[in-house]
């Protein structure tokens, strides 16, 4: 009784053991939910995130590109800006970013902090400048309390805004997607067609490039390794950065994580459909044409990384004053 009462114990134990470590050994880890250390900065981030006084428009957020409702992303080709511009490539999303090598397709911003001043003085973004940013925020006085809160003392400045809206970028971590599961050794998580489509991913060598916690965002790839990729798009990538030759239409690799959320793909925006991108990717980066069985499999695969969104209380953004700058929605620029 005694002995089977240990044994038992013992099987217990190495069951506990055997759920904790099941994790498989994959090419793609899990993603692992952020611990936030610093609360009250993410919650200013958070309204800074949504403010659109940011914007020379009134009217542009961060938001307003990389909408949290929809995968943080605005679901356009390219995005619109100030004035109706047209921007000249495609909105990443902000989901998951914490994780990249660097910001933006070609990496020009070091992390999060150096990417969040970009927008807010880009003319075909939100077109504003850090100077007039500084002006609107500090004639808000819930905001010149809130950032004294946060900072320890007063002043608003170009560095906190970016620091603040980094803290409250780096919680947008979309953790226990099914395929997440799966990896933690949960076998029901995932389906045949699922499980096929993740076979041909690895065996096919896409996770050559896309790997890791984000499927991706750790490297600057060639686009077009097998055959040349034709677009109208400008850019040219990396090459822009180190101003080497080899390095011309070398993009980073995006995360697809929630990649069935953030249509339309590539840096141009041009694949409209998941297939039509597995579909290519096949043809230039691995020099294979795909079935459309195939595609299915792995576009059935991609679609099991849509994780849990963040679930956020909507923030409520402190009123401007009597001496906040006017809004100007229709000066062109
Ligand atoms: C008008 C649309 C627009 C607005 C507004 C905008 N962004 Fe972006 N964002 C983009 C586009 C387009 C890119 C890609 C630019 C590039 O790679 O050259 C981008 C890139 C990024 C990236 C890099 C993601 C990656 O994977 O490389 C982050 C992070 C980001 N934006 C955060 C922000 C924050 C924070 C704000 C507000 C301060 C903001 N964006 C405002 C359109 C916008
Ligand atoms: C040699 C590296 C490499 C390989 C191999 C590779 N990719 Fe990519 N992938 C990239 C790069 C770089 C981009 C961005 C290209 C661009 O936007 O111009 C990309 C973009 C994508 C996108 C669009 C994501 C978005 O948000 O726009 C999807 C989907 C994708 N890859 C899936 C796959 C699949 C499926 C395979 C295997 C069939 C694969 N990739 C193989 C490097 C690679």
């Amino acid at each position: 009784m005694k002995t089977r009462k240990t044994v038992m114990m013992f099987a217990l134990g190495m069951a506990a053991a055997t759920a904790f470590s099941a994790q498989r050994d994959e090419p793609i880890q899990p993603l692992v939910a952020p611990v936030v250390k610093e609360p009250a900065k993410v919650e200013l981030g958070k309204k800074l995130f949504f403010d659109p006084r940011l914007s020379r428009s009134g009217a542009i957020s961060c938001n307003s590109c990389h909408n949290l409702a929809m995968g943080g992303s605005d679901n356009l080709k390219s995005s619109i800006g100030h004035s109706w511009q047209e921007g000249s490539i495609n909105s990443p999303t902000v989901l998951n970013a914490s994780l990249s090598i660097a910001q933006f397709w070609d990496g020009r911003a070091a992390d999060l902090r150096a990417q969040a001043g970009g927008p807010i003085a880009n003319p075909v973004e939100m077109a504003s400048t850090h100077e007039k940013a500084i002006e609107v925020l500090s004639s808000i006085p819930g905001y010149v309390a809130e950032f004294k809160a946060v900072f320890g003392r007063d002043g608003i400045d170009i560095g906190r805004i970016t620091e603040a809206i980094a803290a409250f970028e780096e919680t947008l971590v979309t953790p226990d997607s099914r395929f997440d599961r799966w990896l933690q050794g949960d076998d029901s998580a995932l389906g045949k067609r699922e499980l096929a489509g993740y076979d041909l991913f690895k065996n096919s060598g896409c996770v050559a490039c896309h790997n890791g916690a984000a499927v991706g965002g750790n490297s600057f790839q060639k686009m077009g390794l097998f055959e040349s990729y034709k677009t109208a798009n400008a850019a040219t990538g990396r090459e822009g950065v180190t101003g080497k030759d080899a390095d011309r239409f070398n993009f980073k690799v995006p995360t697809l994580r929630n990649v069935e959320l953030t249509y339309p793909y590539f840096h141009d925006g041009e694949a409209a459909t998941l297939e039509q991108a597995v579909e290519t990717m096949g043809r230039l980066q691995l020099g294979r044409k795909f079935s459309a069985q195939e595609i299915g499999d792995i576009v059935a695969f991609l679609k099991t990384l849509t994780g849990k969104q963040p679930t956020l209380d909507l923030p409520h953004l402190p009123p401007s004053s009597n001496s906040t700058p006017t809004p100007q929605p229709f000066v062109k620029k």
